[in-house]
């Protein structure tokens, strides 16, 4: 079954889902063929280029005239936050399976009515949570309900970059609560949330605290991604977002949590990691070594106690047997390609997919309850909500 793609965006993630779709067929064997049929964006130019690149048949600069063609099956939206619900809810009229970038929505109502949408046109979605599909997190996730670290006590993550700690970096649209929605939170401890969720189990109540250091930036005359340049003239705007936040959260089955999203980490780039603590055991994984997971078990004989480290390029382990032999690592891009690859073996086998809008409306939940507890300095429920 060939699945005709529409993908709004063609920057940073624009790039990253492009590849994967190119990719995607040529290792794995899909019933369900994504076909590169438009990509779109804004900038006429922009979008050509990186249709060319890439290899998509046509270019549109509506995502309105995008949403409507009949030959389009699935929208791709890659755009920032704040035009996500309009497009999604668009897309789902129109009978279009969606896959949208976390975090869903600029906020829990949104995303409600983002997931009503979906829900009533009877079509497939996702978010973009792609490090669910990380082969190290993946086989986490299969630990853990196998009973290899037992009861989880502990789930102990942060999400470290340092692109902004210069003072004088423009003012891109991640620093700009309208377009944004929230800064490290929502950009960085989502995908922690959503990590959790998926190894841990849901939340039960949250508290959380979090800074802007630096107040006023550079205007942006151009940005991409996670760079820009700033303007000749010294022009300043208010930054509306975190730099960072920190939160503690109870889960609803018992066990502590502590996330830490922060852009003010000198020489962290994307250092993605977590620490789960169980009865039985424990695991580590940190992005920086994504091939890698660590693994310790309480069965091991004593005098051998301790963490081993999982080269997660084996051909049992999740995605990898289409890849290359035995320890030859993979990288950050495969993890789009295992997720375009789920989704489109969903759409063609009419199977369920997670994440889907329901765990975009369970994140947004909690990044909810965390600004809630940060304005109010109080404990907030998730029930609450
Ligand atoms: N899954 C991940 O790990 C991950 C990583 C980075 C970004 N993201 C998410 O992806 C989304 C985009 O981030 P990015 O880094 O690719 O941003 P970017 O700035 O690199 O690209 C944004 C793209 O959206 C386009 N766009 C903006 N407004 C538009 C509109 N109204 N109509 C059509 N196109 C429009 C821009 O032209 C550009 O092509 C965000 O939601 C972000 O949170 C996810």
């Amino acid at each position: 079954m060939y699945i005709n793609v529409g993908l709004i965006g063609y920057k940073f993630m624009g790039k990253a889902h492009s590849h994967a779709y190119l990719d995607m067929p040529k290792f794995f064997k899909p019933k369900g063929i994504p076909v590169m049929k438009v990509i779109c964006g804004r900038d006429e130019a922009g979008v050509r280029e990186t249709a060319n690149i890439f290899g998509w048949q046509e270019i549109e600069t509506s995502w309105e005239r995008l949403v409507e063609r009949k030959d389009i099956d699935l929208i791709d939206i890659t755009a920032p936050t704040n035009v996500h619900k309009e497009i999604a809810i668009s897309a789902a009229k129109a009978g279009k399976h969606i896959l949208c970038e976390k975090p869903l929505a600029m906020n829990l109502k949104e995303a409600r009515e983002m997931l009503k949408a979906v829900e009533s046109a009877g079509v497939k979605h996702m978010v973009g949570f792609n490090y669910r599909r990380a082969p190290a997190i993946a086989l986490a996730k299969k630990l853990i309900q196998e009973g290899a670290i037992g009861k989880i006590y502990h789930f102990r993550a942060v999400y470290l970059q340092d692109w902004i700690v210069d003072p004088n970096f423009p003012l891109v649209w991640r620093l700009q609560k309208d377009i944004a929605g929230s800064g490290s939170l929502g950009d960085l401890g989502a995908h922690l949330i959503d990590i959790a969720r998926f190894l841990v189990g849901e939340f039960e109540e949250v508290i959380g605290m979090s800074e802007t250091f630096v107040k006023e930036r550079p205007l942006a005359v151009s940005m991409t991604g996670l760079s820009a340049k700033a303007g000749e003239v010294k022009e300043k705007g208010e930054v509306t977002v975190d730099d960072a936040t920190l939160f503690l959260a109870r889960f609803s089955n018992g066990a502590l949590g502590s996330f830490e999203a922060t852009r003010f980490a000198p020489g962290r780039k994307n250092y993605n990691s977590f620490e789960i603590n169980g009865s039985e055991g424990s695991i580590i994984f940190n992005l920086e070594r994504m091939n890698e997971l660590m693994f310790c078990s309480r069965k091991d004989p004593e005098e051998a106690s301790g963490f081993r480290t999982i080269l997660v390029t084996e051909p049992v382990h999740p995605y990898i047997s289409v890849w290359w032999p035995p320890g030859h690592i993979i990288g950050y891009e495969h993890t789009f390609i295992h997720e375009i690859y789920d989704l489109c073996e969903a759409i063609a086998n009419d199977t369920p997919i997670e994440p889907n809008f329901y765990d975009g409306v369970k994140c947004q939940e909690v990044l909810e309850a965390v600004e809630l507890s940060i304005r109010e300095r109080r404990w907030v429920k998730i029930s609450e909500l």
